[in-house]
């Protein structure tokens, strides 16, 4: 295969979804060597390489055929598809579940605040200019977009801004420099891009293999799986207690009749207490499994 035969991903270098997004990527199996200036990730097993680079450079690579994937929020994908030249160019392949975070307005802690209107004729710091301009839009508030290239946050105490509009997750940045959420612009979390038109050689069966993959890890995601054995008559109990949980597979255990060995898929952490719960209405040698990944 010459190099451009290679399926190419743009992966963020340094930020918040670079290391979810490696293990992710491991967890689909494939395996990189790095560069020696890092930026370069070649893959070992699949035609599978990665450039390392700026998430908002991201959508721009792929539009440009760079790369055919990517991996960026969709605070990114947005802000780039909210301009008119770039409408169509790219496509959201598939949600990935990790990097949530919400693009909001925020204003100073002693600010008065009593709605969108109260954005009328502030400057708000940004550098989500188009996806603020979309929504003050929607609310028809005319106020004045100051758009940054970083260090958001700060505006409002250097005076060069009345309120803010970037990522919040946790919230710790916006409390270190006292300003408060008041609007929510846009929920997001990362997401695999592509552009609108897939590859039409060898590349796309990659890209197919790696979207099943990446489904069988994200379906499975914080999925434990349950093995408990039971009379048949306290299965309905238990099932009960297990909101969510996929229907149990049952097995006719061996000399014990009317015993079986229960076999379900539930999602999230199986805390103590719900374990607990399951004993009680009859359960005994349970056992909690983690769920690596999934083909179904
Ligand atoms: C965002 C945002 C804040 C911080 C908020 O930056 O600009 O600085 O994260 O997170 P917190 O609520 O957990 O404190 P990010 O790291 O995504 O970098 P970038 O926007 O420059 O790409
Ligand atoms: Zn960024």
């Amino acid at each position: 295969m010459t190099p451009r035969e290679r399926l190419r991903i743009a992966v963020q270098k340094s930020g918040r979804l670079s290391q979810p997004c490696l293990d992710l990527l491991d967890r689909c199996g494939l395996r990189f060597r790095r560069s020696r200036d890092g930026l370069f990730c070649f893959g070992e097993g699949e035609p599978v390489d990665l450039l390392l680079v700026r998430d908002d450079d991201i959508p721009g690579l792929i539009a440009q055929g760079v790369c055919d994937l990517g991996v960026v929020g969709r605070n990114v994908l947005d802000e780039y598809s909210a301009d008119a030249a770039n409408q169509a160019r790219l496509q959201l392949l598939q949600p990935l579940g990790f990097g949530q975070c919400r693009l909001s307005i925020a204003v100073p802690q002693d600010a008065a605040y009593a709605g969108a209107r109260s954005l009328a004729g502030q400057r708000i710091a940004t550098t989500y200019p188009r996806l603020l301009r979309r929504w003050l839009g929607q609310r028809e508030v005319a106020a004045e977009v100051v758009t940054l290239s970083g260090s958001v946050e700060i505006a409002p105490r250097l005076g060069t801004a009345d309120a803010i509009c970037d990522l919040v997750q946790s919230g710790v940045t916006l409390a270190a420099n006292q300003l408060r959420e008041v609007e929510c612009v846009l929920d997001s979390e990362a997401v695999l891009v592509a552009a609108a038109t897939l590859p039409a050689d060898a590349r796309r069966d990659v890209i197919d293999l790696l979207l099943r993959r990446i489904d069988g890890v994200t379906r499975v995601r914080g999925s434990r799986l349950l093995l408990l054995q039971a009379a048949r008559g306290c299965v309905e109990a238990i099932m009960a207690a297990l909101p969510g949980a996929t229907r149990p597979t049952l097995l006719q255990m061996d000399g014990q009749p009317g015993q079986v060995m229960l076999q379900a898929l539930c999602p999230g952490e199986l805390g103590w207490k719900q374990l607990e719960a399951i004993q009680r209405a009859g359960a005994r040698e349970l056992f909690v499994l983690p769920v690596e990944r999934a083909l179904a």
